[in-house]
């Protein structure tokens, strides 16, 4: 393991400079701990960034402001294009990066509790990848180096503390991290107001407009929690005003466990261009798209047709197979509706986008995108024999191949070689059919991988595959994949340029927080 030295200091807020240290408390999360603990002169960021979270208050409805936790940023260097605030919203702010840029980021803690930020879907060092051991305190800064080396494309950031991810996220710490690079810029695609992110979050509000999260018990908890609002940036019932033109949609499901079955409700088919890990090879046409909890998904959409005043609906459309543990019915197994007014599959408005001002468009779909290389799968090393991981659920415990996280430990079957391409099996249940008399609990499990981007090279159907069979989008790169109960899928993974400790875990953040999360070892 590339340990490297171990250095601990007291903590001192950024505000006493930028002296640049990346403090932390050694003694918490965990042992053979490592860490960067200061900014590296060798390092000439182009861009430098002051990241704080803290708490907060938004006006989400009239009436009392919400109490949240969120985001704020200060561009130290560099263009100030790099930060966007989300106004009026606990959401944000969105980063705008380019490709092959030096970024340096200070983030401090203003939390009552510890926290630490991940750059979900980026490839970094394993000291930039904000695993849980790196936890820091209020009033501490932990420094983060490394250069976008991903594809442009939609990426996002969140807390990763062990056992507090839901919560952190749930309470409002999200942001968008968005890459462009020259191959993108070649393109045309819509920009500046026409390019247009969507975060789409479920949310229980109480009747004094604060934020519910997990009253409902270990039931709820093993579900994963479930609110009966949708959110988009924040909003609840969203509407955007558009003009008749071509917009770039760059959707993420920022929720903690609900899964989207995304459409059109006039039934116009969807045009995918972009995953995960960004750009597809080529436009693809699908009726809906299946976005799993952290999966993102880029639209093209084309409103020129559309009449002034006229007023298009983001959807959600129901399926079946989310599953889920009720109380009610014949005895603990119910069928998958959890006691919540907007169940997991249930169907829903995400937001409507109403035209009001009448453009001719002038751009055009390009007919093709990106390059994308083939997936290779005979490029593996274990092509006849996939490293296997299966994520199951039972009686208040969560586990991948029958562990649960364990801060600084490696099993065997966890340490993979630096400059290899792997097949992964990733398997929901470890076989269908359990009920609650077998210990295991059918759910879906989104699993994530950090640090990279793979691609899906087989998927078989699972629970609820008739509703949602022409909804995955596998053709491009992808850092999360949906996994319906008794579904399986191979993965293609390179382990390249860093060395360390990374994690990959089910991205239901109840389900993480629960120790559905294991490490990875790339080793040299
Ligand atoms: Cu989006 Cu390990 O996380
Ligand atoms: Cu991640
Ligand atoms: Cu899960």
């Amino acid at each position: 393991m590339n340990r490297r030295k171990f250095l601990g200091y007291t903590a001192i807020g950024l505000g006493a400079g930028m002296g640049g240290l990346a403090l932390w408390n050694p003694f918490k999360g965990g042992r053979s701990v490592t860490t960067k603990a200061e900014a590296n002169s060798n390092f000439v960021p182009d861009v430098e960034i002051a990241l704080t979270a803290q708490p907060g208050e938004v006006q989400i409805f009239s009436g009392k402001p919400t109490q949240v936790y969120h985001y704020t940023a200060k561009v130290l260097k560099g263009p100030s294009q790099v930060v966007q605030s989300i106004d009026n919203s606990y959401l944000g702010p969105i980063f705008r990066l380019k490709r092959g840029q030096k970024v340096r980021v200070h983030f401090t803690s203003q939390l009552e509790q510890e926290t630490i930020v991940h750059w979900h879907g980026l490839h970094v060092p394993e000291q930039a990848d904000g695993h849980p051991r790196y936890v820091i305190d209020k009033g501490e800064t932990y420094v983060y180096e490394f250069t976008v080396a991903n594809r442009a494309g939609t990426y996002w950031f969140h807390p990763h503390p062990h056992g507090k991810t839901g919560p952190q996220v749930y309470g409002g710490l999200a942001g968008l991290f968005l890459v462009s690079d020259e191959e993108e810029q070649a393109l045309g695609l819509p920009s500046g107001p026409y390019d247009l992110p969507l975060v789409i979050q479920d949310r229980t509000f109480d009747a004094d407009n604060q934020l519910v999260y997990l009253t409902g018990g270990m039931m709820q908890r093993m579900n994963g929690f479930l609110g009966d609002r949708i959110l988009v940036n924040g909003q609840p019932d969203a509407r955007f005003n558009l003009a008749s033109n071509v917009y770039r949609l760059r959707l993420l499901n920022g929720s903690n466990s609900r899964i989207y079955k995304v459409a059109w409700s006039d039934g116009t088919p969807l045009t995918v261009i972009g995953t995960d890990g960004g750009l597809l090879e080529k436009p693809l046409t699908r009726p809906y798209v299946m976005l799993g909890p952290a999966e993102r998904i880029e639209l093209w959409a084309d409103f020129s047709a559309y009449a002034l005043n006229s007023e298009m609906r983001l959807v959600s459309l129901p399926f079946d197979g989310a599953g889920g543990v009720g109380m009610m019915g014949g005895g603990m197994m119910g069928r998958g509706r959890q006691n919540n007014r907007l169940a997991n599959g249930s169907g829903f408005e995400i937001a409507r986008f109403k035209i009001v001002k009448k453009e001719i468009p002038t751009l055009r779909l390009p007919a093709r995108l990106s390059r994308v290389s083939k997936a290779n799968v005979s490029s593996a090393i274990n092509v006849n024999n996939p490293r296997t991981f299966t994520f199951a659920m039972g009686m208040g415990s969560a586990t991948i191949n029958g562990r649960t996280f364990e801060m600084t430990r490696v099993a065997n079957d966890e340490v993979v070689k630096l400059n290899t391409t792997e097949v992964w099996q990733l398997i929901n249940g470890g076989g269908g059919g359990m009920g609650m008399m077998g210990g295991m609990m059918q759910m879906p499990h989104p699993v994530h991988v950090h640090g990279l981007q793979f691609r899906v090279v087989e998927r078989t159907p699972g629970a609820g595959w008739a509703s949602m069979k022409d909804g995955f989008v596998d053709e491009g790169w992808k850092d999360t994949v949906l996994l319906m109960p008794g579904m399986r899928a191979k993965i293609l993974l390179r382990f390249e340029d860093f060395t360390g400790l990374y994690l990959y875990h089910c991205h239901n953040l109840e389900h993480e927080d629960m120790g559905m999360m294991r490490n990875y070892l790339v080793e040299a």
